[in-house]
């Protein structure tokens, strides 16, 4: 089997963090969403594995390289413009010739990996199945219908009357079958070649498509609150380890990861946290549910529920920081002249909320 990570889009849901960069690689736990998705792949066995990217191409090249990291191969396949995800399987045939292939989201992060959803479809003679997960609020999601045999029968984007509560997560597994879809169907009312268009189709023309029911979480990271909510998650799940510096003075409790040269001066951090690699939290307090990424200034601030991105600092703010997200370069500090003011350079789209 191979692999096909969707890499490309707008990321427009998570304006001004994803203007410059791509949103897959924006960090949970301090780790690239893609990165998870590329190991999770490679965890079921699958090392070949194609890249579906857009504008942000050359991010993604830098980041990801060659796949060696992790003992994959990765072929990148570019596509012009974000024309859906059945477009971008489209334009992956060349790539995928006649094998079965898993094709995965590289915005998603999913609970405990694809290994079994792998195996199942691989021991099998169906022609496509697709992650479902059940879901509170379904007339938010494309959900699925399925007969007594457990069979698909029906694909609908955001039912009014939804059918079932089983939601579709970004994974799937086709056989080549699904070229003859893509190439059958037209673009949605907002442009599109849709993924669930192409399934749709498959069922239609007699083709055998299988639920896989998923039973742990799985976020979504397209817009700021799942991305802090997909953080949360992975951040209970790891293991605590220390790489770094922690000063007598200073108190970490809990779940915490200190990476490589980070230092912790007269600090208290409570976990889940992480603290990236040559970070710096000096007379500051980071309480659970914080990731701050790498060569980062934390200072005489506190701060909670948080991901802050690279090469960013935070000095001397006088409430504490909560439930945000922090983007690169960015500057938070407290102005020492007079007269009092805030002082903000904010790109478009940005959000503060002050007192
Ligand atoms: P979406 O979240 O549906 O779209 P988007 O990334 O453009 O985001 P937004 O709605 O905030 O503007 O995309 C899901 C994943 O698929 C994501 O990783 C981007 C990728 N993708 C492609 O690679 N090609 C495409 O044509 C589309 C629509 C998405």
């Amino acid at each position: 089997m191979k692999g096909l990570v969707l890499s490309g889009g707008k990321g427009s849901r998570l304006y001004p963090i994803t203007y410059t960069n791509a949103k897959q690689l924006v960090p949970v736990a301090n780790k690239p969403v893609l990165f998870r998705v590329i190991e999770a792949i490679r965890d079921a066995g699958i090392t070949d594995i194609g890249v579906v990217i857009g504008d942000t191409g050359p991010q993604i090249k830098e980041a990801v390289g060659d796949g060696s990291r992790w003992g994959v191969k990765i072929t990148y396949i570019q596509q012009e413009a974000p024309l859906g995800l059945a477009h971008a399987v489209k334009i992956s045939r060349d790539y995928l010739g006649d094998e079965r292939f898993v094709m995965f989201l590289g915005d998603n992060v999913i609970e405990g990996g694809i290994v079994p959803l792998i195996r199942q479809f691989a021991e099998s003679d169906w022609n496509c199945q697709i992650v479902l997960t059940e879901v509170e609020e379904p007339q938010h999601y494309g959900v699925a219908e399925l007969d007594e045999a457990g069979r698909i029968v029906r694909l609908i984007e955001k039912p009014k009357d939804p059918p079932s509560n089983l939601a579709l997560v970004g994974i799937y597994m086709f056989d080549h079958h699904v070229f003859e879809a893509v190439e059958n169907i037209k673009p949605s009312w907002r442009g599109e070649l849709e993924i669930t268009d192409a399934i749709q189709w498959l069922i239609d023309a007699g083709y055998r498509v299988y639920p896989y029911i998923h039973r742990g979480w799985w976020i979504d990271t397209g817009k700021p609150i799942d991305m802090l909510e997909a953080n949360n998650r992975v951040l209970e799940e790891l293991e605590p380890r220390n790489e770094g510096y922690i000063s007598p003075d200073s108190e970490v409790k809990g779940r915490v990861v200190i990476e490589r040269d980070a230092q912790i001066i007269n600090s208290v951090i409570r976990g889940p946290a992480i603290i990236g690699e040559e970070t710096r939290v000096i007379n500051a307090y980071v309480g659970p549910y914080t990731s701050i990424y790498h060569h980062c200034l934390i200072e005489r601030c506190e701060i909670e529920h948080c991901i802050v991105l690279e090469h960013s600092r935070i000095v001397d703010v006088p409430i504490r920081i909560e439930d945000s997200l922090i983007g690169r370069n960015v500057e938070i500090t407290r102005s020492q002249t007079k007269p009092r003011a805030y002082k903000m350079t904010l790109g478009d789209n940005s959000k503060v909320g002050l007192l």
